[in-house]
């Protein structure tokens, strides 16, 4: 059920998939945060349409891209293969089975919308949106995996709904040191990329 070819901003062709988050600006600004070098291992946790992977494979990372939804599994393999690129993609939750050490930059766009119980969006996009009460809640869940599991350094993405507290202080409260990257004000939020090292 994949949709017409579409290209990125960066030259990526991909498919989009009704029950998988559409690349967007944030996705764009992720896209752009990503510095990795031939040969690194690299993690895009949340792949959605896989696009920050397939970046990082194109500069010739060795790259796994994981989700939760099964569809997105499916459409990042497909976006891989469009764009003659080898990825590995597997359904996984977080860092749930990553192995320790095995990366050495992970990247991850998480649903960052502030989310009443009630506010839900039925079907696999609402686990691309919801953030919970905060907004924080996979973020600051993603980030206490990544503290568990020794990653060194990440991209993540944030948004200025899901604050106070900055993800600056989320990520120093987990022994991270952040700094903003990169940003874009929209209408009704900025979207921040901030880059995190292990402390
Ligand atoms: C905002 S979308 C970003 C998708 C893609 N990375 C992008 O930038 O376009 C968030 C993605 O995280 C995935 N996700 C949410 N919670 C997750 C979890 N606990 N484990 C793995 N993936 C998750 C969603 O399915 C969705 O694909």
């Amino acid at each position: 059920m994949a949709t017409a070819e579409l290209r990125s901003p960066h030259g990526i062709r991909y498919e989009t998939h009704p029950d998988v988050y559409d690349p967007h600006d944030d996705t764009w600004l992720l896209v752009d945060a990503i510095d990795v070098g031939k040969g690194e291992r690299f993690l895009e946790v949340g792949c959605g349409a896989g696009l920050a992977g397939i970046q990082a494979a194109r500069s010739g990372a060795r790259v796994l891209a994981t989700d939760r939804n099964p569809h997105a599994v499916g459409l990042a393999r497909r976006n891989a293969r469009l764009n003659e690129v080898r990825i590995e993609v597997a359904r996984a939750d977080l860092l749930a089975g990553i192995r320790r050490g095995r990366f050495d930059a992970v990247a991850f766009n998480p649903p960052y919308l502030p989310t009443a119980p009630d506010e839900h969006v039925p079907g696999r996009l609402d686990a691309a949106l919801s953030g919970g009460h905060t907004g924080r809640a996979v973020t600051e869940r993603f980030l206490d995996e990544a503290r568990d599991g020794g990653i060194r350094r990440a991209w993540v993405v944030g948004s200025s709904l899901a604050e106070p507290p900055t993800l600056v202080q989320v990520a120093k409260d987990r022994g991270f040191r952040a700094r903003a990257v990169s940003s874009k004000r929209l209408s009704f939020e900025t979207l921040t990329v901030y880059d995190l090292f292990a402390r």
